[in-house]
Formats: structure tokens, C-alpha cells, sequence
């Protein structure tokens, strides 16, 4: 009888850390490349200076320095949102978070500067 109680238990412990981890690596993490490669890789390109459709359509290089100082992150979540000119518009697909996930990836691009 004890040992049932005992085993229950166990269990019961066991589930409960399997449910938390789940729902941590569920609710905080926010997987900037899977987003990258599904919604922006065929037009700017695995390394940020876009592909031959991206660029036909104008996409700026993201690896460009100069670009990356000019451009504020404010810039580029209203553009992401919003779409512009030939950049299609994300805001009904990703969450306001994820937009902001995607400024940080694309920071990523950004040259280290030369001394
Ligand atoms: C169909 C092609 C296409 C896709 C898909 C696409 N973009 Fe763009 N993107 C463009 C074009 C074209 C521009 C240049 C717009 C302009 O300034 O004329 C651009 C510009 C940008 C800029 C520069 C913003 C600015 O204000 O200068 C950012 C940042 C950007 N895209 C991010 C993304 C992200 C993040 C995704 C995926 C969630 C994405 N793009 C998906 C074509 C695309």
C-alpha cells in the first residue's frame, strides 16, 4: 500500500517537471530563425543581403554598415508591420514581439566595426 502511495507520487513529481519544461521552452523562447527562414529568407537571403528575387525587388544589404547605423529599430518595426513599397507587409502574421525579435536578427547582420 505504502508503495503505491510512493510510486504515485514519483509519478505525479515526474509529469509535473515535464509539463514545466514544456511550457517554458514554449511561452519565452522565440525561435528568431525558424521566423527568418520562413517569412524573410526568400527576399533577404540567408546572409542578410538578399537574394536575386529580394533584390530585383530592392531590398537593402543588411550586412551594409552604413544602412544598419541609418536605420533606427523604430524604422524597422513600422516597416516590418506595415510593409513597404515592394516589402510586404508582416503585422497579420507575426506578434508585435516577434517583430521586434526580428529588428534584433537582423542587428545580427550588422559588420563589427573595423579600428
Ligand atoms: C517579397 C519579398 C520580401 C519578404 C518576404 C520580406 N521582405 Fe523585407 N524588404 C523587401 C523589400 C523589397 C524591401 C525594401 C523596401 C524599400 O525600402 O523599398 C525590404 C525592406 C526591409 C527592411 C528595411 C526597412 C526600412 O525601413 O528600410 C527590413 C528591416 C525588412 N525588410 C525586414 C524583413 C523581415 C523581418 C521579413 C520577414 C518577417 C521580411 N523583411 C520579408 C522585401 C521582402
Amino acid at each position: 500500500m505504502k508503495k503505491k502511495v510512493i510510486y504515485g507520487l514519483v509519478v505525479l513529481f515526474f509529469f509535473s517537471v515535464v509539463q514545466f519544461n514544456a511550457s517554458n521552452a514554449f511561452a519565452g523562447k522565440i525561435n528568431y530563425k525558424k521566423i527568418f527562414e520562413n517569412n524573410c529568407r526568400k527576399c533577404h537571403g540567408k546572409d542578410g543581403k538578399g537574394t536575386k528575387r529580394g533584390k530585383g525587388l530592392g531590398v537593402p544589404d543588411f550586412t551594409d554598415g552604413d544602412w544598419q547605423d541609418a536605420t533606427t529599430d523604430k524604422q524597422m518595426i513600422t516597416t516590418i508591420t506595415n510593409g513597404k513599397k515592394r516589402m510586404p507587409k508582416q503585422g497579420h502574421k507575426l506578434s508585435p514581439e516577434e517583430i521586434k525579435a526580428m529588428v534584433k536578427y537582423i542587428r545580427f547582420f550588422k559588420p563589427k566595426k573595423r579600428h
